[in-house]
């Protein structure tokens, strides 16, 4: 029985139970990785300050993402291949995240389809959109999302084309997968997985298999999508999306006050300020250093989210007293489920709740929808002898 204190311990579970190849895929950021250590060690330079004596009682972090109430300012990002961390895994994670009144965000790239997702739930949640020179299929797959319900369309820009993954080429997660013999053995060692991917027939990617042509096998899929990521996407693009889709319209990978300004002209009711978990531009800053500029550029006329980097509920109060309406976890959730399945998701965001509430009393507050850069230590606040 192993003890669950923090993601972390569910990062080592996780890292246990999956195959290699997969556990990889998700934990991986493109070439040095510096922006991904970023992600999360930029946190731990900023401090908190510590307040006594006043009344803790009653405490609340609760909060709306786009008049949608949550249980806390946190939402499900979405992750390709969920459903290879764990068999059936978007509806595990789906189902974790409505039960605890926080949004899931569907993947195009995700193993258990849209209507899939949609059937085994009741309540809505949000789809994630890859835009393919396909645009036929991009237009049929924005139907699909509002047939299903789907509440927020989050259109992903900043994967275009791929930022290289070191990782994924020496385990053979390439187009088409050439797994390495390491890696079949490996695989074959994770009993509770194979036993879990034996037992669904969810195993290829549910939005794409029997909707295009010439995509019926993994490989040739693979080969379709790779082929599919359209260099030329435009803010023109995005006017067109929206206007298909007619809902609400978050832009997920902005991390430049210029192009927050783009996203708001083009109608986006929220963004999300991301580097796509240091996955693409390596060099780029953290997500957490470039959210104060996007805030003041932007924060009046949309909700500012932010992913990247969040393994505690300290990281989210961070963001969130530096202007961040919410957070989006990647990572986080998805050990939880490599681990457990839902609930490991389940686990993952009790305990992101319970480190957000504890430091919110301990920062001397009782209610989310308080919290700003005042909770935050200065530097100026340093004692010079
Ligand atoms: C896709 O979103 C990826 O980062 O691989």
């Amino acid at each position: 029985m192993t003890t669950i204190t923090c993601i972390d311990d569910l990062q080592r579970l996780a890292r246990r139970r999956v195959p290699k190849m997969f556990y990889d895929y998700a934990d991986s950021g493109s070439w040095t990785e510096s922006t991904y250590r970023a992600n999360h060690s930029d946190f731990d330079t900023i401090k908190f300050r510590q307040r006594v004596m006043v009344d803790m009682a009653g405490r609340s972090v609760k909060c709306e993402m786009l008049g949608q109430p949550c249980s806390m300012p946190v939402a499900l990002a979405p992750v390709g291949l969920t459903g290879m961390q764990h068999a059936d895994g978007e509806i595990h994670a789906a189902r974790a995240a409505e039960k605890f009144g926080v949004p899931f965000t569907l993947s195009t790239m995700s193993i258990c389809s849209i209507e899939d997702v949609a059937e085994h739930t009741n309540s809505p949640f949000w789809f994630q959109l890859y835009v393919m020179r396909d645009r036929d299929y991009v237009g049929r797959l924005i139907d699909r999302a509002r047939a299903a319900g789907c509440s927020a369309l989050v259109l992903t820009a900043d994967l275009q084309i791929l930022g290289q993954r070191h990782k994924d080429i020496i385990n053979g997660m390439t187009v088409p997968p050439r797994p390495t013999v390491r890696n079949l053995i490996n695989l074959a060692t994770k009993w509770r997985w194979v036993l879990g991917m034996l037992r669904t027939q969810r195993r290829t990617f549910g939005n794409i298999a029997g909707h295009v042509k010439d995509a019926s096998n993994l490989s040739s899929l693979s080969a379709w999508t790779a082929s599919q990521f359209d260099p030329s996407l435009s803010w023109d693009d995005v006017r067109w999306i929206k206007e298909r889709w007619g809902g609400k319209l978050i832009i997920k990978g902005i991390l430049d006050p210029e192009d927050a300004e783009a996203a708001v002209n083009a109608g986006a009711d929220g963004i999300i300020v991301s580097n796509h978990g240091g996955r693409q531009l390596d060099g780029a800053p953290s997500s957490i250093r470039a959210l104060p500029a996007i805030v003041s550029a932007v924060g009046e006329r949309t909700e500012v989210y932010l992913d990247g980097g969040i393994r505690s509920g300290q990281d989210i109060l961070k963001a969130v007293a530096l202007g961040a309406k919410s957070v989006f976890i990647g990572r986080a959730f998805i050990y939880g489920l490599g681990a457990m399945g839902e609930k490991g998701v389940t686990i993952a965001l009790n305990t992101l709740y319970k480190e957000l509430d504890t430091t919110l009393a301990l920062c001397g507050l009782r209610d989310i929808q308080d919290v700003d850069t005042k909770i935050l230590w200065q530097d100026s606040q340093l004692m010079h002898p």
